[in-house]
């Protein structure tokens, strides 16, 4: 039996749209045990009333990925997947079930992908590497595809900084959100991101959160996206006021991610009241960043 943690992530972080990623403290388990035959699927916490328990389920799905890389087929599998990540909500759900299910199954059959592999791999059938990297490397990822490779670095998270998320109640699929986007921007709006998300990079490498602020506006995807979040720019002001130094879309919605070094417990009140006075019901949790990646909890 293998078992592997994997944690949530928040992508873009504002300006870094399909280009940053946070791992988060908050944790997606799978665990594969080889069976005589057949495939059991079984699933507990989030998601358990609404995800596949056949060979539709993610997890099998990467897990059939990895199989075909490396010509390994076991009779039969059984699945066990233990879920704190909400599904849907821009935390990168997908992304550790893929994650998980690409790194168990290679523990399974040999261990003969790398973590460069892993990384690839991942990205592929996920779609989406800024949630993939932080979520095998852990911390802060900066990560571009180019070469047929992903290339990316880690940062270490600033010490003491913290995000509140706000989960609103209903579910946004990235492709749903993705569609809306456009297929051109202007120059300016697409110099306004590189800046910002370049001294973004510099200000999390250098702990400097007073720039924060400024540091995660974003003119590319969030306007478009947060117009179907009811009070989604109340929720911003309202947490800025309690204190965030930066608050932005989580991935590509719905979760709103205020990052903070103090008044947490305020940020995340107002957060949820301000939610609820414009008919969103809301889940507030306040994260630490996972400063470390997916990894085998058991092997045996
Ligand atoms: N960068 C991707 C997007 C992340 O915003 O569509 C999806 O979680």
């Amino acid at each position: 039996m293998i078992r592997v943690q994997v944690p949530a992530t928040t992508a873009n972080l504002g300006p870094g749209f399909d280009c940053l990623g946070m791992a988060l403290e908050l944790y997606n388990t799978v665990e594969i045990t080889p069976a005589s035959r057949g495939l059991i699927i079984e699933i507990s916490g989030e998601g358990a009333a609404e995800l596949p328990r056949d060979e539709h389920n993610l997890v099998y799905q990467a897990v059939q990925h990895v199989f075909r890389q490396v010509g390994y087929s076991p009779a039969g599998l059984k699945l066990r997947l233990f879920n704190q990540i909400p599904v849907a909500r821009g935390l990168g759900s997908s992304t550790s079930a893929i994650v998980g299910g690409v790194i168990a199954a290679n523990l399974l059959s040999g261990g003969k992908l790398s973590l460069k592999d892993i990384i690839n791999l991942s990205s592929t059938v996920e779609g989406h590497h800024d949630n993939v990297a932080p979520a095998v490397l852990g911390g802060i990822v900066v990560s571009v595809q180019a070469d047929g490779d992903v290339k990316c670095l880690k940062i270490q998270p600033p010490p003491g900084l913290k995000g509140v998320v706000a989960i609103p109640d209903f579910a946004f699929a990235t492709k749903t959100s993705r569609d809306m986007l456009p297929l051109q921007v202007s120059f300016q709006e697409a110099s306004f991101n590189v800046g910002r998300a370049a001294l973004l990079v510099a200000a999390l490498q250098q702990g400097d959160l007073s720039l924060l602020g400024v540091a995660m506006e974003d003119r590319l995807h969030q306007s478009l996206r947060s117009s179907y979040i009811p009070g989604f720019k109340k929720v911003l002001a309202a947490a800025k006021l309690a204190g965030a130094r930066g608050v932005t879309l989580s991935g590509a919605g719905p979760t709103v991610i205020a990052f903070a070094d103090s008044n947490l417990e305020l940020i995340a009140r107002v957060m949820g009241d301000t939610f609820r006075q414009n008919g969103v019901k809301s889940r507030v949790l306040v994260l630490k960043p996972s400063p470390i990646g997916a990894r085998a909890l058991e092997i045996k």
